[in-house]
């Protein structure tokens, strides 16, 4: 591997006051002549970010390597502002286009509708967005901005990647599993690229190895023209280590945009805090009370947490004086709705502090203006994978030296912070310098699904950006096959492993899709997934836990949770019908449907979401063909095809009322959360691992010991 010359590391200084060569090239894209003060107030923002002073020499770099790496702090505009100017210094003029990726869906369609603000475009148009499950593009788009698991699906159709004259990848410094995989993938189209004179239309033909029938591609046609450019790849990262990005491609060029940072003060707990939802909302009023005005920043853990300190702020709210109420709330995490996105850059109304309620979302993806105080409990929810027992867990681990220093950042972008870290100085000392990438820490079987859907076969071979271990990848290809989505010698099996690479899912849903149509329970089996495929469904306030539960019994059903989720879903899609029936209103329909998850405990933003969820796999399924079926009321079947799709997650009872997992031998509770917390079935199969002081299992199902050598006996036939 190549060195890196360090010297190549060069610093691009901020050059005040050089407006002139921006302002020429800043509003091509726009459209119109009237100027309002609205887009003035725009046209002034771009103009005062740190990388406008150097657009000029960056879109240089861009055209004399092609590959770059961008390193620059946060909020100095790198990924709002260089798309445009790619776009204005005309990397787009044949019709490709630029493509840049996030690691979450909320950075992706909040940038995007701010791009298409600042250009003055119609969202969808020139600008716009893709994420799984929704598609905001068309075909006179040039600026899209997807998440990088979307770009990787979109090279099934398109292995040349054709249509992008360049891909960004943006919060390179993230390392989830999909940027390191795309990163791989980018480097080998980038080779396909640059031979590609040499390649007769039937090469690349052959590459495409199944139709795509993802919803990604509406938009965008395939790239008739064959002639294609070489592939501009750029790397963007908030993190000052470039050297393992320049490494693996070849010693690529790393400029750096120099930020604004303003100074922050630090501040330590004297103890360890034995509570940090508790230690988050005092600090939160204690700032309210004691310092001055701006926004606060607490970062937190997932929705859930989100939702709940969110109510119990305003709970506690109630009991200052009433002069002292002027605070605004405002959560942020990656599955917001979309019509509550936007909501983190409005500013307060006047004399009202803002407290933004966020995971690890604002930490470098996406810049909020006014905050001043930052408030980190120093942890962050991960993935965490163990390769001998196969399970994959999301558990709360302590952040890395890199992201306490991004997340106390954030308290400095316009003035003078301060920032609050709820643990004693000397803890931090001990934090790891830099977060482990995901790739090392998660199940593989999506990766290598998708790989080997792309046609490579050699995944242990193939050039990651940092390996993962070889029993992890040994152990999901055993998984694929288990599933049957490979054949004997490890090849993509046909039809069903194809047809599970085609789904966004994780493969174990993908199959429980497939083989729902033979069980007859398709319909209830994509309820199922789509209502894990977002965060819980129910709201349990603490201090309304034990109506809430009586409440849910009427949904309740002794053969487990996925029974209970379909019966929910159910009595929801009822309940939307019925006001449907009586007002065409869209307003007032929300309106009832929020009462009624009100009077139900129902998570109403989940429960939108996974409506949608619905509707987005149920055209694929449509348009795949499979066939359309319920069971009605019989469970049974139900139930042995939950068996025949979770038998690597299957448990029995033991005898003290703990369960032992069948593959991993490992010993779990049954979480107090499953409507079979009681009654403790002798054999069940779950969806979720949660691991606190115990392991927990979420999302669980009564099944028949004996289903599983009957249903899955790939897996059972000969162990047991
Ligand atoms: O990518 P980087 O962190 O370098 O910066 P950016 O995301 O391009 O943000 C540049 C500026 O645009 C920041 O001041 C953001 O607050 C602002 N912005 C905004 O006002 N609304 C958005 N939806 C996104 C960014
Ligand atoms: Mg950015």
């Amino acid at each position: 591997m190549a060195q890196v010359d360090n010297s190549k590391l060069e610093t691009m200084p901020l050059i005040s006051g050089n407006s002139s060569q921006n302002h020429q090239n800043s509003v091509n894209l726009n459209h119109g002549n009237h100027i309002s003060s609205k887009k003035l107030c725009i046209v002034q923002q771009r103009k005062s970010l740190p990388i406008a002073s150097v657009e000029g020499r960056l879109v240089e770099e861009v055209r004399k390597n092609d590959t770059l790496i961008i390193v620059g702090e946060t909020g100095s505009g790198k990924t709002t502002q260089l798309p445009q100017y790619l776009f204005n210094a005309g990397f787009c003029c044949d019709g490709k286009v630029i493509g840049i990726t996030q690691p979450r869906r909320v950075a992706a369609v909040t940038v995007a509708k701010r791009v298409a603000e600042e250009c003055d475009v119609q969202l969808g148009q020139e600008v716009g967005f893709a994420i799984r499950f929704e598609d905001v593009t068309s075909s006179s788009t040039r600026i899209k901005y997807m998440t990088d698991g979307l770009l990787l699906r979109e090279a099934l159709l398109d292995p040349t990647l054709s249509r992008y004259r360049v891909v960004i990848v943006d919060e390179a410094h993230e390392r989830t599993v999909h940027t390191d995989v795309l990163l791989g993938l980018l480097k080998k189209v980038q080779g396909l690229r640059s031979n590609q004179h040499n390649l007769k239309k039937d090469d690349i033909s052959s590459l495409v190895k199944f139709d795509y029938g993802g919803w990604s591609s509406n938009a965008l046609k395939p790239c008739q023209n064959m002639k294609l450019n070489p592939l501009k790849l750029i790397i963007m990262s908030a993190s000052l280590d470039a050297k393992v990005f320049s490494e693996f491609f070849g010693g690529a060029k790393a400029v750096h945009v120099q930020g604004r940072q303003h100074p922050v003060d630090i501040l330590y707990t004297y103890n360890p805090e034995p509570d940090y939802i508790d230690a988050t909302l005092i600090t939160i009023f204690q700032i309210h009370l004691d310092e001055g005005p701006g926004d606060i920043l607490a970062f937190l853990t997932g929705q859930e947490e989100i939702e709940s300190v969110d109510r119990l702020v305003h709970e506690r709210l109630k009991q200052l004086p009433e002069g002292n109420r002027n605070i605004l709330t405002i959560p942020m995490y990656s599955s917001l709705p979309s019509e509550q996105q936007l909501n983190v850059f409005r500013p307060a109304p006047s004399g009202f502090r803002k407290i933004i309620l966020s995971t690890n979302i604002a930490e470098t993806s996406v810049t909020i203006p006014g905050v001043k105080y930052v408030v980190d409990p120093g942890l962050v929810k991960a993935r965490s994978y163990n390769p001998a027992t196969g399970l994959e867990a999301l558990i709360i681990i302590p952040i890395s030296k890199a992201q306490a220093l991004q997340r106390s950042g954030r308290a400095g972008r316009e003035g003078p912070g301060k920032c609050f870290r709820l643990y004693p100085e000397s803890e931090f000392g001990k934090l790891v310098n830099s977060t482990v990438p995901e790739i090392k820490r998660c199940s593989l079987s999506s990766v290598v699904l998708q790989l080997k859907a792309l046609g490579i076969d050699d995944i242990i071979g193939f050039d990651f950006m940092e390996k993962p271990s070889r029993m992890a990848i040994v152990k999901s290809i055993e998984q694929l096959y288990l599933l049957g989505a490979l054949t004997d010698d490890y090849k993509l099996s046909d039809p069903i492993g194809f047809q599970m690479a085609r789904f966004p899912l994780d493969p174990i849903y993908s199959k429980a899709l497939i083989l729902s149509g033979e069980f007859r329970c398709l319909e209830e089996m994509l309820i199922v997934v789509a209502m894990l495929s977002v965060e819980t469904i129910f709201y349990s306030p603490r201090e309304k836990l034990e109506e809430a539960r009586t409440v849910w019994k009427r949904f309740s059903s002794p053969d487990g949770d996925h029974v209970m989720l379909v019966r929910i879903f159910r009595a929801a899609a009822e309940f939307m019908e019925k006001i449907r029936a009586e007002s065409s209103k869209a307003k007032k329909i929300d309106k009832s449907l929020h009462k009624w998850c009100r009077e139900n405990f129902i998570n109403c933003r989940s429960l939108k979401h996974s409506l949608e969820v619905h509707s987005q796999i149920r055209k694929q399924l449509l348009q795949m063909g499979l066939s359309f079926s319920s069971c009605e009321e019989d469970m049974l079947q139900f139930r042995r095809c939950l068996t025949a799709s979770f038998f690597l997650n299957a448990a029995v009872k033991q005898a003290d009322g703990s369960y032992r997992a069948m593959a991993s031998g490992q010993i779990v509770q049954i979480h107090p959360s499953s409507v079979l917390f009681r009654t403790k079935p002798e054999c069940i199969v779950f969806n979720e691992l949660i691991r606190t002081n115990q392991n927990y299992v979420r999302n669980v199902t009564r099944v028949d010991l004996l289903w599983l050598p009957e249903l899955a006996p790939q897996y059972y036939a000969t162990e047991n």
